[in-house]
């Protein structure tokens, strides 16, 4: 018997298909690379914005004649769309074929779900539940990223942005304990992963539940304290929670990589308080001095958000002051996309598309142009990459530095998951390719 998963949306749910499939495989289930010759398919589902939608109900539609033609075939859908209000139901609709239906808080139940439809015959079973089984610590994930690790530290999100489903989806925030982390993450090193990535929705209010039993920095710190060479990422971190004590705990230790991802949505203080940001474009431009003075070529990435409810060319132009201002590695652009539910969704003011569509493509044009600059700076020096993949198309292996570039080189033996440094002659769009130094 053969699995097939297909993955929509953030790291989070990237992980998440691995313990599915950890699931999966000890159900005796195997990897299957080809869709059409899997005995099951699941679909790990994002709804963060309509587009991530409409590709996964694409996608599980077409499999309408594969469903036809193969009996014994049985399709889940799971993840954040399926825990969407109304979803289900929807899903069950359109797609009468589909078996198994599960959500973000019962992942660790599919062994079961599978079971009970074998034994179910006819209609498909369902199973959401409104908050998150504590039974995900027992599952070992078949991870399929090394050198590169995921590593769950906390769930869910407190915060509620207005434009943002992510608090209905995914429930409150709950931390896992800080010793299960450790465990985990020290089990990884002596493995042999060597970039290990602390993930949370909001990984700074770790520990807002008390079931942690220390604060990040404190976790952080503990988990960039084992023996041997590695790095250590997190994300995402939100602004609001940001603080000194971070910056000190990443400056002394130095495998905790010198980047950070802070959202910052907007550069619009009225646009940042309708969209219930809880800081403000001044506390957001301190927060990254404060960074940069302990920290000094400390990378920062971003995530903006263009055209929300009222957004004016002036408020737009604000963000992008905000991309001058900030010096960012790279940002992740988004145009705004109601999400039923939520506040902003009700909100007066829509901005057309196609004023969106041109504020994005100023914004993309912006941020390429620095991101480039921030690559140019790497030119003609030594930078360390972790090798971490081939490139079949270029023909060249491929790692990324501290700061997240992307560097390519080639070698007649396999580098994967060893630490190089390489001599950036030359650089195309923003990644950085060279030589091997010895
Ligand atoms: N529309 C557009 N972008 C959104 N994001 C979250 N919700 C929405 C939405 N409704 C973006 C934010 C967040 C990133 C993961 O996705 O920028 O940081
Ligand atoms: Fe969504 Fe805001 Fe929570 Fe991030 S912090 S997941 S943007 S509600």
């Amino acid at each position: 018997m053969k699995y097939h998963i297909v993955t929509y949306g953030c790291q989070m749910n990237v992980h998440e298909s691995e313990k599915i499939a950890g699931i999966l495989r000890a159900k005796g289930y195997e990897e299957e690379s080809a869709i059409g010759d899997a005995d099951i398919i699941v679909f790990n589902t994002c709804c963060i914005r309509e587009n991530a939608e409409n590709h996964a109900f694409g996608n599980i539609g077409a499999l309408k004649k594969l469903k036809r033609q193969k009996r014994g075939l049985l399709i889940a859908v799971g993840g954040c769309m399926a825990q969407e209000e109304g979803k289900a139901a929807l899903l069950r609709e359109k797609f009468s074929f589909v078996d198994i239906v599960f959500g973000t808080h019962n992942l660790s139940e599919l062994g079961e779900l599978i079971e009970r439809k074998r034994a179910g015959g006819r209609g498909a079973v369902i199973s959401l539940l409104p908050e998150r089984l504590r039974t995900e610590e027992g599952i070992e994930p078949i991870r399929t990223s090394y050198p590169n690790a995921w590593v769950n530290i906390n769930y869910g999100c407190n915060n509620f942005c207005t434009y943002c489903i992510v608090p209905y989806v995914r429930g409150r925030e709950r931390s896992r304990r800080a010793e299960d982390v450790l465990s985990e993450v020290g089990s990884l090193v002596r493995e042999g992963y060597r970039e290990i990535t602390l993930l949370g929705q909001n990984v700074n209010s770790y520990n807002s539940d008390g079931a942690g039993g220390m604060d990040f920095p404190a976790l952080l710190e503990r988990a960039a304290s084992f023996p041997g060479k590695y790095r250590l990422r997190f994300m995402t971190s939100h602004p609001k929670d940001f603080s000194a004590e971070l910056c000190r705990v990443m400056k002394r230790n130095e495998k905790i990589c010198n980047l950070l991802h802070l959202p910052a949505q907007s550069g619009s203080d009225r646009i940042l308080s309708l969209m219930n940001r809880r800081y403000t474009r001044e506390k957001y431009l301190e927060n990254l001095q404060m960074l940069r003075e302990e920290i000094p070529g400390c990378a920062v990435t971003t995530d903006l958000i263009v055209g929300f409810p009222t957004e004016t060319e002036e408020d737009f132009e604000q963000t992008l002051s905000l991309v001058r201002e900030a010096d960012f590695a790279t940002a992740f652009t988004f145009v705004y996309s109601p999400r039923t539910g939520t506040r902003a969704a009700e909100m007066e003011g829509r901005i057309p598309d196609e004023v969106s569509r041109e504020r994005i493509m100023r914004l993309i044009a912006l941020v390429n142009e620095n991101a480039r600059r921030a690559s140019a700076r790497f030119l003609g020096g030594e930078t360390e990459i972790l090798c971490e993949d081939f490139d079949q198309k270029k023909g060249l292996y491929l790692g990324r530095n501290e700061e997240g570039r992307m560097g390519y080189f080639a070698s007649d033996r396999n580098r994967i998951g060893e630490f190089l440094r390489l001599k950036v002659d030359r650089i195309s769009g923003v990644s950085l390719f060279g030589e091997i130094a010895d």
